[in-house]
Parts: C-alpha cells; structure tokens; sequence
C-alpha cells in the first residue's frame, strides 16, 4: 500500500443545452489536484486554499474520500491536500473535479480497493456537500470521462458514452459570480407541457448527433434549451454578445455550461477553436467583464492517478 497518492480530477461541462440535469461531458486541461495520505487517527482532515470549508461535511473532497474510508472498512483515517485549478463557482464542474480527485485519491492510497463504477456512490456523496443534493451530470463525468448521461431522479443510473472525433471546444469563464443555488432559484417551478415535450425531443436529437459524431448538428441542438438557459443567460451580462461573437466567427453552436458564468463553443468544421475562444473572449471584454478560457477536448479516461 502506498503512503500518499495525488489525483487529478478534470473540469467537465454539464447540461450541454437541452440535457439539463442530465448530460456532462469531460474535458482536458484544467483540473483539479487532491492528494490523500493515511492517518492514524480516524476521520478525515482537510487542507487547502482558504476559500473552500474544511469542515469535512461541507468540503466535496473530503465527503467524497470519507465515503471511500467507510466503504473499505479499514481502519485510521486520511489527510487530504486539495490544490484547485478549476475557479469555484465558474460552471466548469470545480466542485464535482475535487469530488472525484478526493474519491480516486482516498481509493489508491487505501489499496485501490474500488473501481470506478464502485465509486459513484462517494462522488455523489462528495457533490452533496457543494449543492446540498446528488447531482450526475458533472461528478459522472468527471470520473469515467467522456460524455455521461445520468438520470436527475435517480443520478445512480447512468450510461458512458465514448465519443470519437470530438472537435477541439472553446471554453470562457466570464469573470462574474453566479452561484448555482442563485441559477437554480431563477429557473420557474413548473413549465408548460409544450417546452416539456419540445425538450424532450431536443435532448433525443441532440444525443442522436453525439452518437453519429455529427457535430454541426451538435452545435445546432446545444442552442435549443427551453427549461434553463432562456432563464440564466440573465445572470450573464455579456451572453448575448458573447455567444454572437462565436456565431460570427464560424462556431456551429454554443451555450452556457452547468449554471453558468462559463460559455462553451463549437467550432464548425472550417472553424478553429482557437480563433472562436478569442472572439468570444474580446466580446466578454468589450462588454466589460474580465474573462478567461482554454481550448479543450473531450478527456476519454475520466479521473487518474497523478502520483502514487
Ligand atoms: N445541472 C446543474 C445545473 C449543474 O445546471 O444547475 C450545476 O451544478
């Protein structure tokens, strides 16, 4: 058994338009690092920057890796070190990357007693202590890779899916705060039955298109969302202009990711991913809001090992 193990739990992108609740997918290139070493003493203490809870109830690694302690029955307890690379509150799946790290990391230093499948309980767990409730669509992703579809019902039931030739997928996090729980209060209680089933069949179509690789038609579809984004892209000042400025530069589509602030865009074919984030990015500025972003792509393997 080894004495301490780093892990690297990737940012993904959730909802994807009209998968609201229920799709996410995994992207390379930021992250975040939660290393776990054993303890004598039982329970599991926590460090990190001081912006996030060490209280180990409210801290999404440490849930996430007491969960793992519990489950393997050993004795004493953890110490974990969380480096975040993903900016809290920026709708890239922070919470969710420290969940999943704080899960593999606690899993490996224990003896890898757990695959990744044995571990959707603890990452679910982990994603309480971020939104007081068990969300899929980030921590699934985050663990397995590539694009997941969970259920919002019953996050337990779920379906991997690899995703081949994914274009490159430009990424801004507009440097404004919105808070999930703030995204989800504006969202109404209950919808008419026509967006209901309009949404429905765009989520089918959308998942149609992943499959067959179609990713104009991806972009296409990512733009249809009736239940969320109509009612968040209020919170974003420069969405509007943001996403225009995608449009303009020859992205096929693109939409808020998770709660927002961060928007994410596909480039079309004879588009590059590069060129798209930049337009997007100058847009966010002349709107008067800092912002930042990457180039991603889609991480096919999920959460992984550092150092161990
Ligand atoms: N699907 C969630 C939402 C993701 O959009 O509120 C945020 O954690």
């Amino acid at each position: 058994m080894t004495d301490r193990a780093t892990a690297w739990g990737p940012a993904s992108l959730s909802n994807l338009g009209p998968g609201f609740d229920a799709l996410g997918l995994c992207l390379t290139g930021l992250g975040d690092r939660v290393s776990a070493s054993r303890t004598d003493a039982p329970g599991v203490t926590v460090t990190g920057p001081p912006s996030l809870p060490t209280d180990p109830d409210r801290n999404t690694a440490a849930r996430a890796a007491a969960h793992v302690l519990t489950q393997s029955g050993l004795e004493g307890g953890l110490a974990l070190e969380i480096k975040k690379g993903i900016p809290l509150g920026s709708g890239v799946g922070g919470s969710a990357a420290s969940a999943v790290a704080g899960a593999w990391a606690a899993n490996v230093v224990l003896g890898s007693p757990f695959t990744k499948p044995d571990l959707v309980d603890a990452v679910l767990e982990g994603e309480v202590a971020a939104s007081g409730s068990k969300h899929g669509d980030n921590v699934l992703p985050a663990l397995f890779g590539g694009l997941v579809l969970t259920s919002p019902s019953d996050p337990t039931e779920y379906r991997h899916v690899d995703l081949e030739d994914a274009p490159e997928i430009a990424v801004l996090i507009p440097h404004v705060e919105v808070l999930t729980r703030q995204a989800r209060a504006v969202l109404p209680e209950t919808v008419p039955h026509r967006d209901a089933s309009a949404q429905a069949a765009e989520l089918a179509f959308l998942l149609d298109a992943l499959r067959a690789g179609d990713w104009l038609e991806v972009g296409r579809r990512i733009m249809r969302d009736r239940l969320a984004e109509p009612h968040r892209s209020t919170l974003v000042p420069v969405y509007d202009a943001v996403k225009a400025a995608a449009l303009e530069v020859g992205a096929a589509g693109c939409a808020l990711t998770g709660s927002g602030p961060a928007m994410f865009a596909l480039p079309s074919p004879d588009a590059d991913a590069e060129t798209v984030l930049e337009a997007m990015k100058a847009a966010s500025l002349d709107g008067a809001i800092d912002a930042h972003g990457w180039v991603a792509r889609v991480d096919p393997g999920g959460v992984r090992t550092l150092d161990a």
